[in-house]
């Protein structure tokens, strides 16, 4: 039987090629994004498996549309990969207002849109947060960013807690520094707001930057094969030397 995944932010970067790959193992997708265009396109390229819902997961009405969509269905996936990066700056000029908003996308929307579809979680669904290596640090000009993130991973914490008895997994990620449109806008900030800029520069300029289906590879890998033990241990790393081998293969005979 085939199985369910919703995949938000699924319209660019790594939550298209995450779709791409499950789409690809026979899944059945429901990807959620704000512009129609990215969508519209994932729809145009894999037809009827996939169901594009435009909602923004950082407001309530967002969260309710995405929840009329999958109404009483089965989910064996939940992604939460949508976030955005801005407000970058000082903390000492940020605006409460953008403070919020980010929050709103980046914590609040994972944790309610959990919150809103448990009911169509079940034993055996996995749960996985797109989590960042800002979670666990503090970059300059990042502070919003790497606050939500940190909350985030919190927030993975307390739902495994939560949910174990139920038998519902939820995992935690973090997929190295990826080639997307985050990172190109990254390259375009200035170094008065964000010092670190030459930094991501020259990960492009020398081809440091991972390509999004090897990523979706590390996830599709997590999701589908990784024991619970592993997938719910920790902020799974793509750069983990001794999960290389269980997921870095380049013979994918499934696709
Ligand atoms: N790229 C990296 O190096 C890197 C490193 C560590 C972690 N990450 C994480 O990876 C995830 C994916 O990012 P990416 O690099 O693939 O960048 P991306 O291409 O900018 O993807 C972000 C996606 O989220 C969607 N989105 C943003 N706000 C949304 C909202 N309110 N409601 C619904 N969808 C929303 C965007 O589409 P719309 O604007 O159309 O809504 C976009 O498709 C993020 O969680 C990011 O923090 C990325």
């Amino acid at each position: 039987m085939k199985k369910h995944a919703l995949i938000t932010g699924a319209g660019t970067g790594i939550g298209r090629a995450l779709c791409e790959k499950l789409l690809k193992k026979n899944h059945e997708v429901i990807g959620v994004g704000r512009r129609p265009a990215p969508l519209e396109k994932l729809k145009q390229d894999f037809g009827q498996s996939v169901t594009i819902v435009e909602a923004d997961v950082g407001t309530v009405s967002g969260r309710n549309k995405i929840h009329s969509v999958v109404k009483k269905q089965k989910l064996d996936l939940l992604v939460h990969n949508a976030a955005v990066l801005d407000p970058v700056g000082p903390i000492s000029k940020m605006k409460r207002r953008e403070w919020q908003k980010h929050f709103q996308i980046n914590f609040e929307g994972p944790v309610f849109l959990t919150q809103k579809l448990l009911p169509c979680l079940g034993t055996g669904s996995r749960i996985l947060n797109i989590s960042s290596g800002a979670a666990h640090r503090s970059i300059q000009g990042w502070a919003a960013y790497c606050m939500s993130k940190a909350a985030l991973h919190m927030s993975y914490e307390c739902w495994k807690e939560e949910l174990s008895g139920q038998g519902i997994l939820v995992g935690s990620v973090k997929p190295g520094v990826v080639d997307t449109a985050m990172q190109e806008q990254i390259r375009n900030l200035d170094e008065e707001r964000f010092p670190m800029l030459e930094n991501f520069r020259s990960l492009k300029r020398n081809n440091e930057l991972l390509d999004p289906n090897t990523v979706s590879r590390f996830l599709a890998w997590l999701l589908l094969d990784a024991k619970p033990e592993i997938f719910t241990e920790k902020d799974q790393d793509i750069r983990d030397e001794a999960l290389k081998p269980l997921w870095d293969v380049s013979n994918e005979t499934t696709e």
